[in-house]
């Protein structure tokens, strides 16, 4: 099967960086989110972000125009039609997600597969909305998805397994490392990660170091390439706070429950880089 058109949903922070790197691997993507303007926006930021990159040198000169020339931005659903392969990553809803998934599933070419970057949503259910149950499944991109090398791709109740060739081919051929993952909350990464974003929150609630101190703690005694917190505000305090839910909800496990200044973060609509300020300011 060639894959020469994607067909991406949202056109948030997720949207934006796996349209990118689609678009850097040579496919055509056409990016649908409810207003155009969104889809503007987020091929505005790709561009700046390459040409300072050409500026820099660290990509060759013409980088921006061919990968932005590959994007194609709408408000129109119905552009969607001839697309090869979708990837949904529209608001972590179910009733969002249930309509998308019905409109889609009557609009696309039958054999076209559906692939979700949901990191809080159970796959089986999202599928169980289209007649296409098996050519449902999940592709699960790393923030900033244009530069982190992993895909999860997770197979749900109903996901057969040529479905799984093709996403796992797909992965490789835009330059990314595919793992497989049966469907668990949270999956591998975010199982392990968001846990830690929260613990970071619920040291900086306890008053037990600053901010600044708790992700150079981490920085420098973990080795990992951002603290938990700056991290939380790459991701948005909201998506974190929706995989906390899931994890607790799905598992009913109390080492799971949400960190109360997470859950206040949200509530002030302080949710990071997105925003302009989260645990710090943008
Ligand atoms: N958006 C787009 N590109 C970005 C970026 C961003 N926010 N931040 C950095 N980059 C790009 C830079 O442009 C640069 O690319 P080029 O070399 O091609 O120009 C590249 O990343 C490296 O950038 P820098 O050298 O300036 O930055 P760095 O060495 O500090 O690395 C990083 C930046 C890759 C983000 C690194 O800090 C890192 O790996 N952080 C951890 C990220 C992580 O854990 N992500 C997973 C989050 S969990 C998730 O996403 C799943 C979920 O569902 C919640």
């Amino acid at each position: 099967m060639t894959i020469k058109k994607i067909g991406l949903l949202g056109a948030g922070t997720m949207g934006q960086g796996i349209a990118w790197a689609f678009a850097a691997a040579g496919k055509e993507v056409i990016l649908y989110d409810i207003k155009q303007e969104f889809c503007d926006r987020a091929l505005n930021a790709i561009g700046k972000s390459l040409e300072k990159s050409e500026q820099k040198g660290r990509v060759p000169a013409g980088t921006k125009a061919a990968v932005v020339s590959k994007i194609i931005p709408t408000g129109k659903f119905e552009d969607l039609a001839d697309a090869d392969f979708i990837v949904e990553c529209v608001f972590e809803n179910m009733d969002v997600k249930k309509d998308v998934y019905t409109r889609l599933d009557a609009l696309l070419k039958p054999e076209v597969i559906i692939s979700t970057n949901t990191s809080s949503l159970p796959i089986t259910e999202i599928a169980a909305f289209t007649k296409r149950a098996d050519k449902v499944v999940g592709m699960h991109f790393f923030n900033p998805a244009n530069v982190m090398k992993l895909v999860e791709v997770i197979p749900c109740l109903q996901t057969s397994e040529a479905t799984l060739d093709v996403v796992t081919a797909l992965s490789a051929e835009i330059g990314k490392t595919p793992v497989r993952v049966k469907e668990g909350p949270g999956f591998v990464v975010n199982r392990i990660l968001v846990p830690a974003i929260n613990e970071g929150s619920q040291i900086l609630y306890e008053n037990l170091a600053t901010a600044a101190d708790i992700d150079t703690a981490m920085k420098l005694g973990a080795g990992w390439p951002m603290g938990p917190l700056e991290l939380c505000d790459l991701v948005g305090a909201d998506i974190a706070l929706a995989v906390m839910n899931t994890l607790y909800g799905e598992t009913g496990d109390p080492k799971y429950r949400p960190s109360t200044l997470l859950k206040q973060q949200v509530r002030a609509g302080w949710l990071g880089r997105k925003t302009g300020k989260g645990f710090f300011q943008y």
